[in-house]
């Protein structure tokens, strides 16, 4: 008998109540609501509260990704969770939401690092490891408490980014054709400053740096245009599909303009990508996972169409996939 396919079963989100708009940002450094939404499109984004961590986020996500799939906890025998604010360098924030949700013990849980990518990194091994038959159902989760890593004094990084969670559980494919058709993870190797929290790790060169994200906008954006541009050219060319059958691309949300010049290069219509990056600016690994339910939930993903996930972040790592909802 042929293995099922891998397919996404449900999916969910969870997104902090406060709302920081831009407006609030130009009273604490010199910009200002047009600068930020022009450049960006960004109008706002969520702050997590100071008790609320990227585990709790992450729970929340993922039991309402475990309520769409119609499966409950005890039913998950893996948890993989992407990245780059855990709660604590160990345990995995993935063993903390095991506990939050009741998960069993012989559920494999493990966290992965490929920053804004994080989310593709997590659903690629997720892939591999439900195909080869030894796990069935996979909690995928990215989920991110950035405003712990910013600086609140540089406006060049605190004005993008924002916290959230997206999560996913995939198993085996209900319906026929339905599934993951194909993944492309890399990552260029470019010097780490360009996008980096240089503190906060073992590194005795930068003990002293701060554990705040720096990065160097201008070289960032031309990287990652390029960068998705060509995964996303890969992945469809890989397995014969054109732009134009793709119903839904659901791009890393980091900037607007990022968006719409991957839009242009790949001569596909603005309304064919879902955006809410104005909403929510850069959730990093939470961001692809929050789009892709955000979509489904608004009708833009609908059974049997194709779908492009798409992302680059830090490292600089990317990845695309291609799925049939
Ligand atoms: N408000 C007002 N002015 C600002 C500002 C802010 N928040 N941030 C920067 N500026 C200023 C700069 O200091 C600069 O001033 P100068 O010309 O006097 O030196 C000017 O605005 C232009 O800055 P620049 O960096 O050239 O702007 P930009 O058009 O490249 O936009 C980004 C900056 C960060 C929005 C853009 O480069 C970007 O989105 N890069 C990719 C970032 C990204 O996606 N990172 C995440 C990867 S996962």
């Amino acid at each position: 008998m042929a293995t099922p396919s891998i397919a996404f079963l449900g999916t969910g989100s969870y997104t902090p109540t406060r709302i920081l708009s831009n407006q609030e940002i130009s009273q604490l450094v010199e910009t200002s609501d047009e600068w930020i939404l022009t450049r960006t499109g960004i109008r706002e984004r969520r702050i997590a509260a100071g008790t609320e961590t990227t585990a709790d986020m992450a729970a929340a996500a993922g039991k309402a990704a475990l309520e769409s799939a119609g499966l409950s906890p005890g039913d998950i025998d893996l948890v993989i969770l992407a990245t780059l604010t855990p709660d604590l360098p160990m345990p995995a924030t993935a063993c903390l939401v095991q506990q939050r949700l009741g998960i069993p013990s012989r559920a494999a849980c493990f966290d992965v690092n490929a920053a804004c990518t994080g989310f593709l990194y997590a659903l690629d091994t997720a892939w591999g490891m439900l195909s080869s038959g030894r796990y069935r159902h996979a909690l995928v989760i990215g989920a991110e408490k950035l405003s712990t890593v910013l600086d609140w004094k540089d406006r060049t990084t605190c004005v993008l980014f924002g916290d959230a969670a997206g999560a996913a559980v995939l198993g085996p494919a209900r319906r026929e054709s339905s599934g993951l058709i194909g993944t492309r993870l890399g990552s260029l190797p470019l010097p780490a400053d360009l996008l980096w929290v240089p503190g906060g790790g073992s590194s005795p060169a930068n003990l002293d740096d701060p554990r705040v994200i720096r990065m160097k906008g201008k070289e960032v954006f031309k990287v990652a245009v390029r960068a998705m541009e060509d995964v996303a050219r890969d992945i469809l060319e890989q397995h014969h599909v054109s732009a134009d059958q793709i119903a839904c691309v659901v791009p890393h949300q980091a900037n607007l303009r990022i968006i719409e010049a991957i839009a242009h290069y790949l001569k596909l219509p603005m309304d064919r990508f879902y955006v809410n990056v104005d909403r929510y600016g850069n959730t990093s690994a939470a961001s692809v996972p929050l789009a892709l339910h955000e979509a489904q939930q608004a009708g833009r993903i609908r059974p049997g169409d194709l779908v492009l996930l798409v992302a680059f972040g830090a490292g600089l790592t990317y990845g695309g996939a291609l799925v049939r909802w």
